[in-house]
């Protein structure tokens, strides 16, 4: 594994995502990610699936303190006092009394600004209920925003990112301020699988391109990936990407299939994303 140290973080820079991950299979799912040796699971309150999260790390018997824990807040839960009281509920579901991150999933500020919604996430981290403050979806402005106008430190901007979307501008602001990039949909959602030049270079390298474009990924300083595996083959596979290393070459091949492609544009929910 590799760790990616920030702000006096440790953030394993392999995660298991939970999105549409519910109920039993949620509960599975999680102890069988914990069971191969993952530390650092992802949730959010919009995932309806934190109680199962919960369950499962006290099911499995391991220290909290040996888990990374990201949940994240919900649109309608910006306000002050709602930051605090749903991120409370939220611990209660997950049966922790911290997270190690929490997020701002989506920029989306209607009932309250950004500088309140981050104001009660730095009291909650005051009260020791949350370790790291992060969000979400943020473009280069908002991130300038959030840390160089409010003040506030960022351990984290957790974003689409994969081989076709390059995310340079973004990466770009948060490399330069100490923000880690989180790469959500990192494997294009099993899409990769078909593409034949990450094949080819996991052919050389006895690795499918899913696990090439994870290597891709976490050998990039400061990112780090939360792909979603529900089934046992494709979480073991993702598991094994630090046995072996991309070289320079290699690297700048899959920076260059970069094309644009976004998976996730939700209308009203976006910030106007800079261009990728
Ligand atoms: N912050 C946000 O707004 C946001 C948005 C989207 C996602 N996320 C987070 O990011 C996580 C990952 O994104 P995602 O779930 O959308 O997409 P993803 O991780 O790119 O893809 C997940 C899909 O790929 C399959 N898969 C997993 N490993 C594979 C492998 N080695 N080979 C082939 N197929 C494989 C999975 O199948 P099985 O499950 O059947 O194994 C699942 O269908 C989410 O679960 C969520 O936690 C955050």
């Amino acid at each position: 594994m590799i760790d990616i140290l920030r702000q006096g973080a440790r953030l394993p820079a392999l995660g298991l995502g939970t999105w549409v991950m519910r109920g039993s299979d949620a509960v599975r799912a999680v102890r069988q990610a914990l069971d191969i040796g993952y530390r650092h699971i992802d949730t959010a309150q919009m995932y309806k699936n934190e109680a199962e999260v919960g369950r499962a790390i006290a099911e499995s018997g391991l220290d909290r303190s040996s888990i990374w824990l990201t949940t994240k807040i919900d649109n309608a839960n910006h306000a002050f006092e709602k930051v605090k009281s749903s991120t409370e509920e939220s611990l209660r579901r997950l049966r922790t009394d911290h997270v190690d991150l929490l997020l701002i999933h989506w920029p989306v500020f209607e009932d309250a600004s950004l500088a309140e919604t981050l104001d009660a996430m730095a009291e909650l981290r005051y009260a020791g209920k949350v370790r790291h403050l992060g969000v979400s979806n943020f473009s280069t402005a908002l991130v300038a925003e959030a840390v160089d106008d409010l003040g506030h430190e960022i351990l984290c901007n957790q974003i689409e990112y994969h081989p076709y979307l390059s995310q340079n501008a973004v990466k770009a602001v948060c490399a330069k301020r100490g923000v880690i990039v989180t790469a959500y949909c990192p494997i294009v959602r099993g899409r990769v699988a078909n593409d034949p030049v990450l094949n080819a270079i996991g052919i050389d390298h006895g690795k499918t391109a899913a696990q090439v474009t994870l290597r891709w990924l976490v050998q990039q300083d400061g990112v780090a990936a939360i792909p979603k595996a529900a089934s046992k083959a494709n979480a073991r596979a993702n598991f094994y990407i630090f046995d072996f290393e991309l070289s320079a070459d290699e690297m700048a091949r899959i920076d260059g299939l970069a094309h644009g492609q976004r998976l996730v544009d939700l209308d009203g929910w976006h910030p106007g994303w800079d261009a990728a």
